[in-house]
């Protein structure tokens, strides 16, 4: 047993087809599912299930799948046209490798590691040389078919080249396969292409194998190992099943849903229990939401770090920010990246913010925009006030806010500028030069008035 779990494990992944049912000019494998481009996503389940190797087969927009693959840390195979799947898997160099493989096409996103640790026991278990895993579908479509005599596994038929009877079997090849590599390198080249599309295919090598009396199984997994991705709507629905998938695991987490079906969380988020969601939010990358935060509708949150009890209110755009305890944001409020929101701080309707640091307490409740700019705590910032920290040189400068201070409504700050603590800033000021702590400022033309002034010129007009 112990021998048998130190096996070698190395994937092979085949992602050199073209994907033309796509119709973009993107690599099929590149397409994202729920935000990640598919191929990353069975990379991921293959480092995850315990692959000490993967090798990507690669070919149509090669450079492009490198750049997304290599960083992972994978090798890359080439194959310089595409004659079939068994020729794509003789590209890997099966004959240098050793132990067990595993074989999956790059298009079938929902495979997780679980299920590829699923698979894998059963074929050490059951001693096999090669197995392929199947699944019972009501919709076999164009899958491979699984052909048995008496339940004895013969062969996969593909759907092109399958007579009416074969094509009613509910049996299909998902696309998975496990061989022992000294199987792969001996059968492999004995696979001819006399099909319907001229190619080599892997499938052929479960007829072989059994003709040559090797322990050869079928594996029935989940039908969702199934899912592939050969157009746009199966691109749609994968990416659906995914998010749902996410929102069944939050909901299992102790996260409130209101609508589980209209929250598109990507997988890498992290969210804690007694959040609530509202529907149709969409949470991407890297962010963490604490516990006890709401999310209301129609909020995009991407890369962001949020803390327990926040309050993210409808409609707010929010990148790259950090959010601590029991902020608010919202609702329409946008924070672009960098910015930090201190603790129990307001940033109200219709405020931008960027590379901005605001202090605890303070409040931003309407039509704001502060960019380069570090405020205090307990700051109270009026409606419309403006950092114009974007010059005529072309360069960005900072705006220095102390505590306390109050921001009179409709208040510019030409930056750079400083503002001591506790200072007051009178409405509707230009503010271009340091104002000391506890000083008001006030920077703005003085109101002048003429009585009467209309009743005069209307008696000038009368008279002409
Ligand atoms: C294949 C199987 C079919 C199975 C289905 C599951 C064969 C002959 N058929 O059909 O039995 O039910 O998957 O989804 O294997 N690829 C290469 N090089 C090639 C050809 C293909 O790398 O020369 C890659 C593709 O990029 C893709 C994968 O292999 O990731 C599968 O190819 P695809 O053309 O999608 O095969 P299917 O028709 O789906
Ligand atoms: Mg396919």
């Amino acid at each position: 047993m112990a021998e048998q779990s130190a096996q070698k494990l190395t994937v092979i992944a085949l992602a050199a087809g073209k994907g033309t049912r796509m119709k973009s000019p993107l690599p099929k494998v590149l397409h994202p599912v729920a935000g990640r481009p598919m191929i990353e996503k069975v990379i991921q389940a293959s480092k995850q299930a315990g692959a000490a190797e993967v090798r990507v087969i690669v070919g149509h927009g090669q450079a492009l799948v490198r750049q997304v693959v290599e960083p992972m840390g994978v090798a890359c195979y080439v194959q310089d046209e595409q004659l079939g799947t068994a020729h794509a898997v003789r590209c890997a160099k099966p004959e240098n490798i050793e132990g067990d493989v595993v074989i999956m096409n790059g298009d079938h996103p929902l495979i997780e590691a679980s299920d590829i640790k699923d698979f894998l026991r059963i074929f050490r278990d059951e001693k096999c040389d090669l197995a392929v895993v199947t699944a019972e579908l009501k919709n076999p479509g164009e899958f491979g078919r699984i052909v048995r005599n008496r339940g004895e596994l013969m062969a996969i038929v593909e759907a092109k080249d399958a007579s009416a009877e074969a094509l009613k079997i509910k049996e299909i090849n998902t696309g998975i396969y496990i061989a022992k590599a000294e199987v792969l390198a001996q059968y492999l080249p004995q696979i001819q292409n006399n099909n319907a599309k001229k190619e080599f295919y892997i499938t052929d090598l479960i007829s072989l194998c059994i003709q040559d009396k090797c322990r050869v199984q079928a594996i029935k997994g989940n039908p969702k190992v199934a899912v592939g991705v050969n157009n746009q709507v199966e691109l749609a629905k994968a990416t659906r099943l995914i998010f749902k998938r996410k929102a069944l695991q939050l909901l299992e987490d102790g996260v409130l849903m209101i609508d589980p079906r209209t929250a598109y969380v990507e997988e890498s988020v992290q969210i804690g229990a007694g959040t609530v969601l509202y529907p149709n939010v969409f949470i991407r990358g890297r962010t963490q939401i604490g516990s006890f935060c709401v999310i209301e509708s129609n909020s995009f949150i991407s890369d962001c770090e949020i803390a327990n009890s926040v309050q993210v209110r409808g409609g707010s755009y929010l990148e790259s920010s950090k959010l601590h305890d029991k902020v608010s944001v919202g609702p329409y409020a946008r924070l672009r990246p960098e910015t930090e929101i201190m603790e129990e701080a307001h940033v109200g309707n219709f405020v931008e913010m960027k590379k901005t640091k605001f202090g605890k307490k303070s409040k931003a409740g309407h039509l704001t925009y502060l960019g380069d700019a570090e405020v205090g705590e307990e700051v109270n910032v009026g409606c419309g006030t403006i950092t114009c920290n974007y010059a005529a040189d072309r360069k960005k400068y900072k705006t220095k806010i102390g505590n306390r201070v109050f921001v009179g409504s409709d208040t510019q700050f030409i930056a750079p500028i400083s503002i001591g603590d506790d200072a007051v800033i009178g409405s509707g000021s230009t503010i271009t030069k340091d104002v000391p702590a506890k000083a008001l400022a006030v920077a703005r033309g003085k109101q002048f008035v003429k009585e009467n002034y209309a009743v005069k010129s209307t008696e000038t007009d009368s008279k002409e």
